[in-house]
Protein backbone atom coordinates (compact mmCIF):
# COMPACT_ATOMS: atom_id res chain seq x y z
CA UNK A 1 0.00 0.00 0.00
CA UNK A 2 1.19 3.40 -0.93
CA UNK A 3 2.11 5.41 2.14
CA UNK A 4 -0.22 8.92 2.21
CA UNK A 5 1.76 12.12 1.53
CA UNK A 6 1.03 15.17 4.27
CA UNK A 7 1.27 18.63 2.80
CA UNK A 8 3.25 20.80 5.10
CA UNK A 9 4.29 24.15 6.14
CA UNK A 10 7.85 25.07 7.31
CA UNK A 11 6.99 28.18 10.05
CA UNK A 12 10.71 30.09 10.43
CA UNK A 13 13.99 28.73 8.87
CA UNK A 14 16.18 29.56 11.76
CA UNK A 15 19.00 26.25 13.04
CA UNK A 16 15.57 24.05 13.70
CA UNK A 17 13.47 25.03 10.71
CA UNK A 18 16.17 24.75 7.90
CA UNK A 19 16.93 21.24 8.78
CA UNK A 20 13.09 20.62 9.04
CA UNK A 21 12.37 22.29 5.40
CA UNK A 22 15.05 20.47 4.13
CA UNK A 23 13.79 16.96 4.73
CA UNK A 24 10.11 17.82 4.08
CA UNK A 25 12.08 18.66 0.52
CA UNK A 26 13.86 15.39 0.65
CA UNK A 27 11.33 12.87 1.98
CA UNK A 28 8.67 11.86 -0.67
CA UNK A 29 5.99 11.21 1.88
CA UNK A 30 5.68 15.22 2.20
CA UNK A 31 4.98 17.78 -0.04
CA UNK A 32 6.05 21.24 1.20
CA UNK A 33 2.96 23.29 0.79
CA UNK A 34 4.28 26.89 1.90
CA UNK A 35 7.00 28.57 4.03
CA UNK A 36 6.92 31.46 6.23
CA UNK A 37 10.00 33.68 7.16
CA UNK A 38 10.33 36.42 9.19
CA UNK A 39 14.01 37.87 7.44
CA UNK A 40 12.82 40.24 4.71
CA UNK A 41 16.43 38.58 2.65
CA UNK A 42 14.43 35.79 2.36
CA UNK A 43 11.76 36.48 1.47
CA UNK A 44 10.63 35.96 -2.04
CA UNK A 45 13.24 33.31 -2.29
CA UNK A 46 12.74 29.79 -3.32
CA UNK A 47 12.12 27.21 -0.41
CA UNK A 48 15.60 25.18 -1.94
CA UNK A 49 17.68 28.22 -2.17
CA UNK A 50 16.94 28.01 1.66
CA UNK A 51 17.46 24.73 2.42
CA UNK A 52 20.81 24.06 0.15
CA UNK A 53 18.50 22.12 -1.94
CA UNK A 54 17.34 21.89 -5.85
CA UNK A 55 14.74 24.40 -6.68
CA UNK A 56 11.60 23.47 -5.28
CA UNK A 57 8.83 25.96 -6.93
CA UNK A 58 7.94 26.80 -3.08
CA UNK A 59 8.66 30.46 -3.02
CA UNK A 60 9.05 32.04 0.87
CA UNK A 61 6.51 34.55 2.31
CA UNK A 62 6.61 36.58 4.98
CA UNK A 63 2.98 37.31 4.98
CA UNK A 64 1.68 35.15 7.75
CA UNK A 65 -2.14 35.84 6.35
CA UNK A 66 -0.70 33.69 2.93
CA UNK A 67 0.14 30.98 5.07
CA UNK A 68 -2.92 30.78 7.04
CA UNK A 69 -4.79 30.86 3.29
CA UNK A 70 -2.95 27.92 2.56
CA UNK A 71 -4.38 24.53 2.74
CA UNK A 72 -1.81 21.77 4.40
CA UNK A 73 -2.21 19.13 6.61
CA UNK A 74 0.44 20.38 8.97
CA UNK A 75 2.84 23.34 9.98
CA UNK A 76 6.14 22.42 12.25
CA UNK A 77 6.48 25.72 14.01
CA UNK A 78 10.23 26.96 14.94
CA UNK A 79 10.56 30.45 15.27
CA UNK A 80 12.50 32.58 18.00
CA UNK A 81 9.28 33.43 20.14
CA UNK A 82 5.94 32.03 21.55
CA UNK A 83 3.14 33.01 19.87
CA UNK A 84 -0.16 31.16 20.98
CA UNK A 85 -1.92 33.29 19.24
CA UNK A 86 -0.59 32.25 15.61
CA UNK A 87 -0.50 28.48 16.86
CA UNK A 88 -4.48 28.76 17.56
CA UNK A 89 -4.49 30.98 14.28
CA UNK A 90 -3.37 27.77 12.09
CA UNK A 91 -5.39 25.54 14.76
CA UNK A 92 -8.32 27.35 13.64
CA UNK A 93 -7.66 27.35 9.87
CA UNK A 94 -7.85 23.57 10.20
CA UNK A 95 -4.21 22.80 10.01
CA UNK A 96 -2.50 20.68 12.74
CA UNK A 97 0.75 22.25 14.60
CA UNK A 98 3.77 20.51 15.90
CA UNK A 99 6.04 23.10 17.50
CA UNK A 100 9.44 23.00 18.99
CA UNK A 101 8.59 25.64 21.49
CA UNK A 102 5.72 23.41 23.35
CA UNK A 103 3.82 23.56 25.28
CA UNK A 104 4.61 20.07 25.62
CA UNK A 105 2.31 18.77 28.83
CA UNK A 106 -0.49 20.49 30.68
CA UNK A 107 0.87 22.02 34.34
CA UNK A 108 -0.34 24.46 36.16
CA UNK A 109 1.91 27.18 34.78
CA UNK A 110 1.07 26.50 31.14
CA UNK A 111 -3.05 25.64 31.50
CA UNK A 112 -4.27 28.91 29.78
CA UNK A 113 -2.06 28.25 26.77
CA UNK A 114 -2.87 24.47 27.02
CA UNK A 115 -6.78 25.64 27.06
CA UNK A 116 -6.30 28.35 24.33
CA UNK A 117 -4.88 25.51 22.14
CA UNK A 118 -7.24 22.75 22.53
CA UNK A 119 -10.53 25.65 21.88
CA UNK A 120 -8.53 26.43 19.04
CA UNK A 121 -8.24 22.88 18.22
CA UNK A 122 -11.52 21.95 18.73
CA UNK A 123 -12.76 24.81 16.30
CA UNK A 124 -10.54 23.98 13.65
CA UNK A 125 -10.56 19.81 13.96
CA UNK A 126 -7.36 19.76 14.26
CA UNK A 127 -4.06 18.39 16.73
CA UNK A 128 -1.20 20.47 18.50
CA UNK A 129 1.69 18.47 20.05
CA UNK A 130 4.95 20.38 21.19
CA UNK A 131 8.41 18.06 20.17
CA UNK A 132 11.83 18.77 20.50
CA UNK A 133 14.66 17.17 22.13
CA UNK A 134 14.36 18.52 25.58
CA UNK A 135 11.90 19.74 26.71
CA UNK A 136 10.16 17.00 24.39
CA UNK A 137 12.36 13.46 23.76
CA UNK A 138 15.65 13.48 26.44
CA UNK A 139 14.00 14.58 29.76
CA UNK A 140 10.68 12.88 29.34
CA UNK A 141 9.72 10.04 26.51
CA UNK A 142 12.99 8.32 26.37
CA UNK A 143 13.56 7.70 30.07
CA UNK A 144 10.07 6.76 30.69
CA UNK A 145 10.58 4.34 27.58
CA UNK A 146 13.98 2.72 29.64
CA UNK A 147 12.10 2.81 32.40
CA UNK A 148 9.57 -0.16 31.02
CA UNK A 149 12.55 -2.69 31.82
CA UNK A 150 12.97 -1.86 34.91
CA UNK A 151 11.23 -2.62 38.03
CA UNK A 152 12.30 -0.05 40.62
CA UNK A 153 13.05 3.59 39.97
CA UNK A 154 15.11 5.65 42.91
CA UNK A 155 16.25 8.89 40.90
CA UNK A 156 16.19 9.83 37.02
CA UNK A 157 19.05 11.80 36.12
CA UNK A 158 18.77 14.02 32.77
CA UNK A 159 22.51 15.36 31.81
CA UNK A 160 22.59 17.62 28.94
CA UNK A 161 25.95 18.74 27.41
CA UNK A 162 26.52 21.53 25.09
CA UNK A 163 30.29 22.65 24.43
CA UNK A 164 29.79 26.35 23.01
CA UNK A 165 33.54 26.49 22.12
CA UNK A 166 33.38 23.11 19.82
CA UNK A 167 30.01 24.25 18.41
CA UNK A 168 29.97 28.42 18.88
CA UNK A 169 26.53 30.20 18.37
CA UNK A 170 24.36 32.99 19.35
CA UNK A 171 24.00 31.05 23.07
CA UNK A 172 27.67 32.26 23.89
CA UNK A 173 25.95 35.79 24.19
CA UNK A 174 22.57 34.27 25.08
CA UNK A 175 23.65 32.28 27.96
CA UNK A 176 25.94 35.25 29.43
CA UNK A 177 29.35 33.34 28.81
CA UNK A 178 31.98 36.28 29.43
CA UNK A 179 30.18 37.64 32.55
CA UNK A 180 31.07 38.50 36.00
CA UNK A 181 30.91 35.17 37.44
CA UNK A 182 29.20 37.10 40.60
CA UNK A 183 26.77 39.03 38.53
CA UNK A 184 25.69 35.49 36.40
CA UNK A 185 25.07 33.69 39.74
CA UNK A 186 22.82 36.58 41.64
CA UNK A 187 21.30 37.50 37.94
CA UNK A 188 21.36 34.23 35.79
CA UNK A 189 21.07 35.37 31.54
CA UNK A 190 19.07 32.09 31.53
CA UNK A 191 15.19 32.84 31.76
CA UNK A 192 13.96 32.50 35.28
CA UNK A 193 10.70 30.74 34.27
CA UNK A 194 13.39 28.27 32.23
CA UNK A 195 12.97 25.19 34.68
CA UNK A 196 8.92 25.52 35.35
CA UNK A 197 8.65 25.29 31.22
CA UNK A 198 11.52 22.04 31.14
CA UNK A 199 8.69 21.10 34.84
CA UNK A 200 6.54 19.81 31.89
CA UNK A 201 8.84 17.03 30.87
CA UNK A 202 8.94 16.49 34.54
CA UNK A 203 5.00 16.36 34.87
CA UNK A 204 4.88 13.77 31.69
CA UNK A 205 7.32 11.56 33.57
CA UNK A 206 5.96 11.94 37.01
CA UNK A 207 1.90 11.45 36.18
CA UNK A 208 3.09 8.67 33.97
CA UNK A 209 4.96 6.71 37.19
CA UNK A 210 1.49 7.65 38.91
CA UNK A 211 2.88 10.65 40.86
CA UNK A 212 3.24 14.39 40.85
CA UNK A 213 5.76 16.99 41.00
CA UNK A 214 5.16 18.39 44.53
CA UNK A 215 8.10 20.64 44.21
CA UNK A 216 10.97 22.00 42.28
CA UNK A 217 14.58 22.78 43.39
CA UNK A 218 17.09 25.04 41.40
CA UNK A 219 21.03 25.31 41.55
CA UNK A 220 23.54 27.19 39.62
CA UNK A 221 27.39 26.93 39.83
CA UNK A 222 30.18 28.76 37.13
CA UNK A 223 33.23 27.99 36.42
CA UNK A 224 35.26 30.90 34.99
CA UNK A 225 38.15 31.02 32.36
CA UNK A 226 41.83 30.56 33.55
CA UNK A 227 42.50 32.30 30.27
CA UNK A 228 41.05 34.49 27.59
CA UNK A 229 39.02 31.88 25.34
CA UNK A 230 38.50 32.84 21.91
CA UNK A 231 35.46 32.22 19.92
CA UNK A 232 34.88 33.36 15.90
CA UNK A 233 33.15 36.52 17.09
CA UNK A 234 33.79 37.72 20.39
CA UNK A 235 36.37 36.82 23.63
CA UNK A 236 35.66 35.51 26.53
CA UNK A 237 38.00 37.27 29.08
CA UNK A 238 39.92 35.24 31.94
CA UNK A 239 38.06 35.42 35.48
CA UNK A 240 34.54 35.65 33.51
CA UNK A 241 31.46 33.28 33.03
CA UNK A 242 32.86 30.16 30.88
CA UNK A 243 31.02 27.13 32.36
CA UNK A 244 27.52 26.81 33.44
CA UNK A 245 25.87 24.09 35.44
CA UNK A 246 22.11 24.07 35.73
CA UNK A 247 20.35 21.74 38.53
CA UNK A 248 16.86 21.43 38.42
CA UNK A 249 14.79 18.57 40.48
CA UNK A 250 11.66 17.72 40.78
CA UNK A 251 10.52 16.21 44.15
CA UNK A 252 7.79 13.77 44.66
CA UNK A 253 6.25 12.70 48.33
CA UNK A 254 9.37 14.63 50.08
CA UNK A 255 12.11 13.04 47.68
CA UNK A 256 14.10 14.06 44.77
CA UNK A 257 12.07 11.69 41.21
CA UNK A 258 13.76 13.55 38.51
CA UNK A 259 16.91 15.95 38.15
CA UNK A 260 17.91 18.05 34.90
CA UNK A 261 21.77 18.76 35.19
CA UNK A 262 22.53 21.01 32.17
CA UNK A 263 26.57 21.80 31.47
CA UNK A 264 27.13 24.35 29.10
CA UNK A 265 30.56 25.36 28.61
CA UNK A 266 33.82 26.87 26.27
CA UNK A 267 35.83 23.84 26.05
CA UNK A 268 37.48 21.85 28.76
CA UNK A 269 40.62 23.23 28.54
CA UNK A 270 40.47 26.86 30.21
CA UNK A 271 37.48 25.53 32.74
CA UNK A 272 38.47 26.46 36.61
CA UNK A 273 35.90 23.76 37.06
CA UNK A 274 36.83 20.21 36.67
CA UNK A 275 33.16 18.90 35.85
CA UNK A 276 34.17 15.55 33.41
CA UNK A 277 30.93 15.66 32.28
CA UNK A 278 32.21 14.59 28.67
CA UNK A 279 31.47 15.92 25.47
CA UNK A 280 27.84 17.33 23.89
CA UNK A 281 25.37 15.15 24.19
CA UNK A 282 22.41 13.66 26.77
CA UNK A 283 23.05 11.20 29.45
CA UNK A 284 20.28 9.78 30.76
CA UNK A 285 21.40 7.65 34.17
CA UNK A 286 18.06 6.00 36.17
CA UNK A 287 19.09 5.13 39.84
CA UNK A 288 16.95 1.69 40.97
CA UNK A 289 17.01 -1.83 39.88
CA UNK A 290 18.20 -2.49 37.42
CA UNK A 291 20.47 0.75 37.16
CA UNK A 292 20.00 1.84 33.70
CA UNK A 293 22.28 4.46 31.77
CA UNK A 294 21.95 5.92 28.20
CA UNK A 295 24.27 8.06 26.18
CA UNK A 296 23.52 10.19 22.96
CA UNK A 297 27.04 11.49 22.06
CA UNK A 298 26.98 13.69 18.85
CA UNK A 299 28.06 12.14 16.17
CA UNK A 300 31.34 13.31 15.14
CA UNK A 301 31.37 14.05 10.92
CA UNK A 302 34.67 14.64 9.20
CA UNK A 303 32.88 17.98 7.54
CA UNK A 304 33.36 20.29 10.66
CA UNK A 305 31.17 20.74 13.40
CA UNK A 306 27.00 20.01 13.07
CA UNK A 307 23.84 21.29 15.33
CA UNK A 308 22.83 17.91 16.07
CA UNK A 309 21.20 19.56 18.70
CA UNK A 310 19.00 21.34 15.87
CA UNK A 311 18.43 18.36 14.16
CA UNK A 312 17.62 16.10 16.91
CA UNK A 313 14.92 18.63 17.55
CA UNK A 314 13.77 19.29 13.71
CA UNK A 315 13.22 15.29 13.80
CA UNK A 316 11.76 15.28 16.79
CA UNK A 317 8.65 16.87 15.54
CA UNK A 318 8.84 16.49 11.49
CA UNK A 319 9.03 12.19 12.74
CA UNK A 320 6.10 13.51 14.95
CA UNK A 321 4.03 14.61 12.19
CA UNK A 322 1.61 11.52 10.31
CA UNK A 323 0.89 10.19 14.13
CA UNK A 324 -0.44 14.06 15.18
CA UNK A 325 -2.27 14.11 12.02
CA UNK A 326 -4.13 11.09 12.04
CA UNK A 327 -4.73 11.99 16.25
CA UNK A 328 -8.25 12.91 16.99
CA UNK A 329 -8.11 16.30 17.62
CA UNK A 330 -6.91 18.13 20.73
CA UNK A 331 -3.94 18.55 22.48
CA UNK A 332 -1.29 15.58 21.99
CA UNK A 333 1.47 14.76 24.68
CA UNK A 334 3.59 12.23 24.01
CA UNK A 335 1.19 10.28 26.78
CA UNK A 336 -1.60 10.16 23.88
CA UNK A 337 1.06 10.06 20.77
CA UNK A 338 1.83 6.55 21.76
CA UNK A 339 4.87 4.81 19.50
CA UNK A 340 5.46 7.01 16.43
CA UNK A 341 5.56 6.13 13.10
CA UNK A 342 7.56 8.02 10.68
CA UNK A 343 7.39 7.37 7.50
CA UNK A 344 10.19 7.93 4.86
CA UNK A 345 13.25 7.49 6.60
CA UNK A 346 13.66 4.02 5.27
CA UNK A 347 15.75 5.16 2.04
CA UNK A 348 18.99 5.50 0.75
CA UNK A 349 21.17 8.49 1.59
CA UNK A 350 21.94 10.54 -1.91
CA UNK A 351 25.32 12.37 -2.09
CA UNK A 352 23.90 15.87 -1.98
CA UNK A 353 21.67 14.80 0.85
CA UNK A 354 24.88 13.30 3.17
CA UNK A 355 26.70 16.68 2.38
CA UNK A 356 23.57 18.63 3.16
CA UNK A 357 23.51 17.28 6.64
CA UNK A 358 27.21 17.65 7.14
CA UNK A 359 27.73 20.86 5.68
CA UNK A 360 28.26 23.91 8.23
CA UNK A 361 27.16 26.60 6.22
CA UNK A 362 23.82 25.47 5.66
CA UNK A 363 23.80 25.80 9.81
CA UNK A 364 22.69 29.80 9.83
N1 LIG B 1 12.36 21.75 22.43
C1 LIG B 1 13.64 21.72 22.14
O1 LIG B 1 14.35 20.78 22.45
C2 LIG B 1 14.27 22.86 21.38
C3 LIG B 1 15.62 22.78 21.01
C4 LIG B 1 16.16 23.79 20.22
C5 LIG B 1 15.36 24.89 19.89
N2 LIG B 1 14.08 24.95 20.34
C6 LIG B 1 13.24 26.11 19.99
O2 LIG B 1 13.01 26.09 18.60
C7 LIG B 1 12.95 27.41 18.11
C8 LIG B 1 13.89 27.53 16.91
O3 LIG B 1 15.21 27.31 17.35
P1 LIG B 1 16.44 27.66 16.40
O4 LIG B 1 17.64 27.13 17.06
O5 LIG B 1 16.10 27.27 15.02
O6 LIG B 1 16.43 29.24 16.50
P2 LIG B 1 17.13 30.27 15.52
O7 LIG B 1 18.23 29.62 14.75
O8 LIG B 1 17.43 31.48 16.34
O9 LIG B 1 15.99 30.61 14.45
C9 LIG B 1 14.78 31.19 14.80
C10 LIG B 1 14.10 31.74 13.55
O10 LIG B 1 12.94 32.47 13.98
C11 LIG B 1 12.71 33.55 13.10
N3 LIG B 1 12.72 34.80 13.87
C12 LIG B 1 13.72 35.72 13.99
N4 LIG B 1 13.33 36.74 14.76
C13 LIG B 1 12.08 36.47 15.14
C14 LIG B 1 11.12 37.14 15.95
N5 LIG B 1 11.39 38.31 16.53
N6 LIG B 1 9.92 36.55 16.14
C15 LIG B 1 9.62 35.35 15.57
N7 LIG B 1 10.49 34.68 14.78
C16 LIG B 1 11.68 35.22 14.58
C17 LIG B 1 13.81 33.54 12.07
O11 LIG B 1 13.30 32.82 10.96
P3 LIG B 1 13.64 33.23 9.45
O12 LIG B 1 15.15 33.14 9.36
O13 LIG B 1 12.95 32.22 8.62
O14 LIG B 1 13.13 34.62 9.25
C18 LIG B 1 14.92 32.77 12.77
O15 LIG B 1 15.80 32.21 11.85
C19 LIG B 1 13.33 28.34 19.26
O16 LIG B 1 12.17 28.94 19.78
C20 LIG B 1 13.95 27.41 20.28
O17 LIG B 1 13.72 27.83 21.61
C21 LIG B 1 13.52 23.96 21.05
Amino acid sequence: MKDKTYRVIQWATGKVGTIALRHFIQNPNFELAGVLVTDANKAGKDAGEIAGTPPTGILATDDPAAILATPADCVHFAPAHQDIEMVCRLLRSGKNVVSALGPFYPTERCRAEVEAIKAACREGGTSFHGSGIHPGFAGDILPLTLIRIMERVDHIHIYEVVDQLANPSNYIEIMGFGRDCQELLASPSRQPEAPYFFAQSMALVAESLGRTIDDLTTKLEVASAKEDIPYPSGLVKAGTVAGQHYEWTGWSLGKPLITYHFFWKMGDQNLSENWECGETGYRIVIEGNPPMELRIPEPKTTEGNVRYISLWTAMAGVNAIRSVCEAPPGFVSHRELGVVGPRGLLRPASEPELRAVCSPELQP
